[in-house]
């Protein structure tokens, strides 16, 4: 199978074929994802909730970053891999956000994610210039929980949608390729994706109106315990194989059947 570039997610955009995002951690499941045909595969911070047992992102650092990103990218695998910047990585100035992202690279990351709107542009543009493409994260952003007093849907109220509406754009300017949108009103997030010319967007909650959609892998597996968001659905229900539910989940994204209504805000 070919590898998936940068040029490629372009193309599928363009072309109007959804983008199957999956959070991905090691080198076994990386090749899973590859054989069943996601085209990107994130090591999200989200590591630090799954695999780590942690209450939030927070604690994550640049070092397990880098080290769950080596680990993935040693697999056999089609997928593009975009890696998370974690909290505090990029905050303090663009040259600190270039040297940690620098990092992340060397481990094999493709593209790193930043979580943030409009304050984020000016440190996006410069990765950018500097050869490190770069996917946007905006609405629900889990490195700022506390600032947004839990994990709840963005964007409800007009000054909220006009807020999320300034940020993509100006993250699109600033050179960003992808971007995740992550509990977003349907409506929304369908225009914005819309409203822009040249970045995907990727949705988490955020309705079948974006380029492309991204689920938690052991979210969707049915393996991370307890009660999961409303926009998540279990695709090993029915499923053959963890090979056979990623698939599923594929060709769900990619026919548009997910997010169905009952997966969205
Ligand atoms: O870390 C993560 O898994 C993410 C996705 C939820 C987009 O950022
Ligand atoms: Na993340």
């Amino acid at each position: 199978q070919k590898p998936v570039t940068l040029f490629e997610l372009s193309r599928m955009r363009a072309a109007g074929e959804k983008i199957a995002m999956l959070t991905c951690y090691d080198a076994s499941f990386a090749a899973v994802l590859g054989r069943s045909s996601v085209d990107v595969a994130l090591v999200g911070d989200s590591l630090g909730n799954v695999l780590q047992g942690q209450k939030s992102t927070l604690p994550v650092t640049l070092e397990q970053m880098a080290y769950h990103t080596e680990c993935v990218a040693r697999a056999e695998s089609r997928a593009f891999v975009l890696t998370d910047m974690p909290f505090g990585s990029y905050h303090e100035s663009r040259e600190q956000a270039m040297r940690n992202a620098a990092r992340l690279m060397a481990a094999g990351a493709q593209m790193v994610k930043l979580e943030g709107g409009e304050f984020i542009a000016d440190t996006v543009h410069f990765l950018v210039e500097r050869g490190v493409p770069v996917c946007a994260h905006i609405g629900l952003t889990p490195q700022s929980v506390h600032q947004l007093g839990g994990y709840r849907v963005q964007g409800r109220s007009d000054e909220g949608a006009a807020r999320l509406k300034a940020d993509a754009l100006a993250l699109e300017q600033a050179g960003a390729a992808l971007m995740v949108m992550e509990m977003v009103p349907a409506a929304l997030a369908a225009g914005i994706t819309a409203s822009l010319r040249t970045m995907a967007t990727i949705g988490i909650g955020a309705g079948p109106g974006c380029d492309g959609q991204v689920l938690v892998l052991h979210d969707m597996l049915g393996i991370f315990p307890g009660k999961t968001a409303r926009f998540v659905r279990n695709f090993m229900d029915g499923a053959a194989s963890i090979e056979d539910a990623v698939a599923r989940y594929v060709a769900a994204v990619k026919d548009g059947s997910f997010p169905a209504a009952e997966h969205c805000y």
